[in-house]
């Protein structure tokens, strides 16, 4: 048992007590971010003339060739250390010697990890976002390619309206592009750097901490010592917006299980995303969807853990915070890679067109637009809707769509018809005359395409790339 803190007690801590208490196991992940850290801490001190320059240069090196080590295997992150922070203390001084035990000068763990918690979740915002983006570029190029690809809308899961596929992925988009608002919201408000603030109350040193939140890549350095080792706000904002994007990817999911489906038959998932069963020979199960449907449970359950934990904290630090990792390292890990593979799952996909304009033409999804005709022959809006109710129920009765009957079957229902109708209730028509902002037409969809096409061109990104 290597720990920082030995002075003060008489006992030994006992095994299992310090198994329970130690968190290297799962805060190895934070090395770079520690080490990334404790280089711009000791190059201040240097400025500042609390270390020499000498001092802060052995340090930095040290701490370099600590993280060249781990990540070639030469160094091993073993269980003997209680934590990330130790290890790399406790490495570093076996390095250097003297100097290294002047690295933790004007400093705790309290906001050490704060900072490494804050560096860590930062880079994975950024790296969430880049995949939502690409997520984005597939969508578009799938809404250009669909412009014509005609399907039933629905409402309660029954056929409404014609819309187009195009537009029905145009919703997603639309879901995932909020998404990327959210992760921007969140690191704009999170980018603010708790180091300096010691373990609760901050120090005695002359710290720079201006100097430090600059060298970090932060806005600034945080104004409140006991909330910035006591705050993890900013790990919950992630957590709910990676909760939102998983239940989009799950509702999206959903729909493609559904759609993969015999009873529907508008899509096939590609062989490399499908799987089979180990009884039934003939199955080609959607496994993929069905796996990122199921994993927003425990997405979450991150959210849902994290805030349960905060709740009770009283100010300032308390080792509940410790908690905050494993979750969320899970959280993480499991929503890239299920934006990864549906993305995967999304190029690949077929689209069988024929058979969603097929199914479109079946469910009277032109009843509106055959009653809209009427009102547009001068019959109040309520009237028409009962004629092609009864419309509906003769065609159901012959089994056939409004536009395979004929002119007297439709005149006997109402005389004002024309042989105009069919034209007027077509799926091409009914779609093409939705442009309204926002809708299906044709010319609507162009203009939301475009418009989203600028959008993606900006990368809000770039304001944190270092
Ligand atoms: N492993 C700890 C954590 O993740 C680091 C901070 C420890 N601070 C302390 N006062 N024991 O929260």
């Amino acid at each position: 048992m290597a720990q920082l803190w030995g002075g003060r007690f008489v006992g030994e801590t006992d095994r299992l007590v310090y198994q329970f208490n130690a968190s290297i196991s799962f805060d190895r992940r934070l090395l770079r971010q520690d080490i990334e850290g404790s280089i711009a801490h000791a190059a201040m001190l240097a400025r500042q003339h609390i270390l020499t320059d000498e001092e802060a240069d052995r340090i930095r090196q040290g701490l370099e060739g600590i993280l060249a080590d781990a990540e070639s295997g030469k160094l091993a992150i073993t269980d003997e250390y209680e934590d990330v922070h130790s290890f790399v203390e406790a490495s570093l001084i076996g390095r250097i010697g003297e100097a290294g035990k002047k690295l933790h000068t004007g400093r705790s763990r309290n906001d050490q990890v704060a900072l490494d918690m804050r560096l860590y979740v930062r880079e994975q915002v950024l790296e969430t976002d880049g995949l939502l983006l690409s997520l984005l570029k597939t969508l578009l190029r799938l809404m250009e390619e669909n412009l014509d690809a005609f399907m039933p809308g629905f409402t309660h899961l029954q056929k409404a309206q014609p819309v187009t596929l195009a537009h029905h992925l145009g919703a997603y988009f639309e879901m995932f592009k909020r998404d990327r608002q959210r992760l921007r919201d969140l690191c704009i408000r999170m980018n603010y750097c708790p180091l300096g603030s010691g373990a609760l109350a901050g120090t005695t040193y002359p710290l720079d901490r201006e100097d430090t939140a600059k060298a970090l890549g932060f806005f600034g350095p945080t104004l409140n010592s006991m909330d910035s080792v006591s705050d993890r706000d900013y790990v919950i904002d992630f957590l709910s917006a990676l909760s939102v994007i998983m239940m989009h990817l799950s509702r999206f999911s959903e729909e493609i299980i559904l759609w993969n489906s015999d009873e529907y038959r508008f899509v096939e998932i590609d062989d490399a995303y499908s799987t089979g069963s180990s009884i039934m020979p003939q199955k080609k199960n959607p496994d993929i969807a069905e796996l990122v449907r199921g994993k927003t449970g425990r997405v979450y359950a991150a959210l849902t853990g994290l805030l349960v934990t905060m709740k009770g904290i009283p100010l300032a630090y308390n080792k509940d915070m410790q908690e905050d990792k494993e979750l969320t390292f899970d959280a993480i890990d499991t929503v890239k890679g299920c934006l990864t593979l549906f993305d995967g799952m999304l190029r690949t996909m077929r689209f069988c067109r024929e058979r969603m304009e097929q199914s479109a033409k079946r469910g009277f999804t032109n009843a509106t637009d055959a009653a809209d005709y009427l009102v547009k022959k001068g019959v109040p809006f309520r009237d028409a809707h009962g004629m092609i109710g009864r419309l509906v129920l003769l065609c159901i009765d012959q089994n056939k769509s409004i536009e395979e009957l004929s002119l007297e079957q439709l005149k006997e229902i109402c005389p004002l018809f024309e042989e105009d109708v069919y034209e007027a209730i077509s799926l091409k028509t009914c779609v093409d005359n939705r442009i309204t902002q926002g809708g299906p037409g044709r010319r609507a969809m162009e203009e939301a395409i475009r418009f989203n096409r600028e959008e993606l061109e900006k990368d809000w990104k770039e304001a944190f790339q270092r």
